[in-house]
């Protein structure tokens, strides 16, 4: 990092960490690292320093942000990472630094969205039925064993990642890709697979709304998996809210903005 400038922490692995972190690379009066899970074999390239892996819970956090001398930590997560929310609210307030959350909106169903809404995959798993379905699950590798429990069904599971043996199920299709996803792409696929119903994480953001999209112009339905909590600190919807909140932290305390 160059000394003198501000120094910032984005915890990332989103599109909006991606988009803050090439919006700041090159600036001399900005000193960025980027902070990945490592849950992503080869992550794409990024324009800014990274480091990749957990900093060891709260008290690891809190002790990287003194050492490293942060002046701004931005918590630009998923919405279903919660954990390292969590993490990022407390380890701020131990060390002293301030802290935004990019907090990207969440989806509402629009007239033709035919959605049952769940909290939990477990929930999701349960919202499926008794009986035999054609199943698109788009909810990632982390979370998908718990599909297991409902082995009568056929999925087709898209992760980032390998699927490996997360999901042990009969019938079972898989494909590795990386959004954005469009709508019409998403419609053929849907249609090619047979697809009868769609699982998908609220997970907000115009990247992966194209499934969202098509499901509607096919009638299928969609399990919705509701957001967990998040800690209730200063957000922003978008990198360019952030971009602002750090640009007005140069010429005053430390400001906070809610919702701008
Ligand atoms: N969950 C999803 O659906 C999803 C989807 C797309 C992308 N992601 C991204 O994938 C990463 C992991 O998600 P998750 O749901 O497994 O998170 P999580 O459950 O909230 O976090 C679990 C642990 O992973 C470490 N961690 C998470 N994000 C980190 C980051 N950006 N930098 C360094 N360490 C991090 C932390 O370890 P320590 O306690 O050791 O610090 C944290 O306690 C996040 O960065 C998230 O933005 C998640």
């Amino acid at each position: 990092m160059t000394s003198g400038a501000m120094r910032i922490l984005i915890l990332g692995g989103t599109g909006e960490a991606s988009a803050l972190g090439r919006a700041l690379a090159g600036r001399a009066d900005r000193a960025v690292m980027l902070s990945l899970a490592g849950r992503t074999a080869a992550p794409k390239a990024e324009p800014v320093p990274t480091r990749i892996g957990g900093f060891g819970g709260v008290t690891g956090l809190a002790a990287y942000l003194r050492a490293e001398r942060i002046d701004r930590l931005i918590d630009a997560t998923h919405p279903f990472a919660a954990t390292i929310s969590g993490n990022a609210a407390r380890a701020a307030d131990l060390a002293g630094v301030p802290l935004l959350a990019i907090r990207r909106p969440a989806w509402t169903a629009v007239p033709g969205d035919l959605w049952t809404e769940v909290d939990g995959m477990d929930a999701a798993v349960a919202a499926l039925g008794p009986d035999p379905r054609r199943v698109f699950l788009t909810i990632g590798r982390q979370e998908a064993g718990a599909f297991a429990a409902a082995p009568q069904h056929a999925y087709l599971a898209r992760t980032v990642e390998p699927l490996g043996d997360a999901l042990p199920v009969p019938h079972l299709m898989t494909i590795e890709a990386r959004g954005p996803f469009d709508a019409a792409a998403e419609a053929a696929l849907m249609r090619e697979a047979g697809i009868e119903i769609l699982v998908s994480k609220n997970s907000g953001g115009a990247a992966t709304y194209g499934k969202i999209a098509a499901a509607r112009s096919l009638a299928i339905p969609v399990i919705m998996v509701r957001r967990p909590e998040k800690p209730g600190v200063p957000s922003v919807p978008d990198a360019a809210g952030a971009l602002r909140w750090l640009d007005a932290g140069d010429h005053a305390a430390p400001v906070t903005l809610r919702d701008v």
